[in-house]
């Protein structure tokens, strides 16, 4: 079987350390494995499967000859190194949102999706994480009865923002319990017993970025531009796994029992949903795991063809990791990664 000379850049933050995990534990197929971040942490070890790798400052020499190139590094540092190690020959997953929304570069959820990785010019866009779990408990249902209507309300985890913004957390938990002031840098105010309804930046629509990547991602993965959505997002005061309530319009009316009945089916997808038992995805019981739970699903009662329902999932896993890799485990299956050099 081939193997492949792996890069992670942004090894050392949230979403780089869990694509050391994920790699390791579905055995990815490597000759190699690099890990690069910023010059602050050169010269780190990480422990890779009981070996200890130097982590490299990310500099353009350090791509070279590398396959497949992981990127967790923010938008800046994806618009850095992306294109030059896709030029270079690497086949580049990506977790900004620096190229996710350019038509040249395929924005893939492998439940979804799949087939528009075939497209990838070098770069293929790991979607935001609120987003990938709403499209793979979504897009069963859509595939038996069109949606026509979103709308949704995030509850997303402070580790949505970085390793950065758990220590803040968990910080002015301490800080407000002992009596302390809170002090906030990675958010605008006080996460810690808060909420927040301002991820990203604001738009001139009144709409922030977040939301707006919720809507256009949810468009371009699904291949259905006129769906209506409408998103607000929420930054909570939990520390993994996003939880989202969505409301949808089908074309047609569709039962609750039908819908659990697909979903049940559904490749990443685990029906949580027995309210007779208190049975329900929650934050605590989705970190750590693969699948997107999908519970709470009843009838919309504001419209005939709506359905209701509660959707969580591991943002740093499905959200972010684990999606990325399964795209890697794709590229690789279909034979997409050039070898021997340029593409
Ligand atoms: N957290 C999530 O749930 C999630 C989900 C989906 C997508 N994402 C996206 O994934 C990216 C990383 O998120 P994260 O949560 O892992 O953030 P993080 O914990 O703050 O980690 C950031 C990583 O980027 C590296 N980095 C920063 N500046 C750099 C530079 N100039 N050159 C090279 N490396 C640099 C950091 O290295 P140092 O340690 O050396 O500073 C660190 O490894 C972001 O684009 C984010 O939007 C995150």
């Amino acid at each position: 079987m081939k193997r492949y000379d792996v890069t992670i850049l942004g090894a050392t933050g949230l979403v780089g350390q869990e694509f050391i995990k994920v790699l390791v534990e579905r055995n990815f197929p490597m000759s190699n494995l690099r890990l690069l971040a910023s010059d602050r942490s050169a010269g780190k070890r990480i422990s890779v499967d009981h070996k200890e790798v130097e982590v490299r400052e990310a500099v353009p020499e350090e791509f070279q000859g590398t396959e497949i190139v992981l990127v967790s590094g923010g938008n800046d540092v994806s618009r850095r190194f992306s294109p030059m190690a896709a030029q270079g020959g690497a086949v580049v997953v990506d977790n900004s949102s620096a190229f996710r929304m350019d038509p040249e570069v395929p924005l893939v959820v492998p439940e979804v999706n799949p087939e528009d990785i075939g497209r990838n010019k070098g770069i293929i866009a790991n979607p935001n994480c609120s987003t990938i779990q709403m499209v793979v408990a979504l897009y069963p249902l859509h595939k038996v009865n069109p949606i026509r209507r979103i709308v949704v309300d995030t509850y997303q985890s402070v580790s949505g923002a970085g390793l950065a913004a758990i220590e803040e957390m968990r910080t002015q938990a301490r800080d407000v319990l002992d009596g302390r002031p809170a002090r906030s840098q990675a958010f605008p105010y006080q996460i810690a017993f808060n909420l927040l309804p301002e991820i990203d930046v604001f738009l001139d629509s009144g709409y922030t970025k977040e939301e707006w990547k919720m809507i256009e991602e949810t468009r371009k993965i699904m291949h259905a531009p006129e769906m209506a959505i409408s998103a607000t997002c929420v930054r909570v005061p939990v520390l993994v796994a996003h939880s989202e309530a969505v409301h949808v319009e089908f074309a047609h009316p569709m039962s609750p029992e039908e819908a659990r009945q697909i979903l049940s089916g559904a490749p990443g997808v685990k029906v949580v949903d027995d309210p007779s038992r208190r049975l329900y995805p929650q934050p605590w019981d989705a970190a750590g795991r693969d699948d997107v739970l999908v519970g709470r699903i009843r009838r919309d009662n504001s419209h005939p063809n709506g359905l209701a329902m509660w959707v969580v999932a591991d943002n740093l896993r499905k959200g972010a990791a684990l999606n990325a890799i399964q795209i890697a485990e794709e590229v690789a299956r279909r034979g997409l990664v050039p070898t021997g050099g340029r593409r």
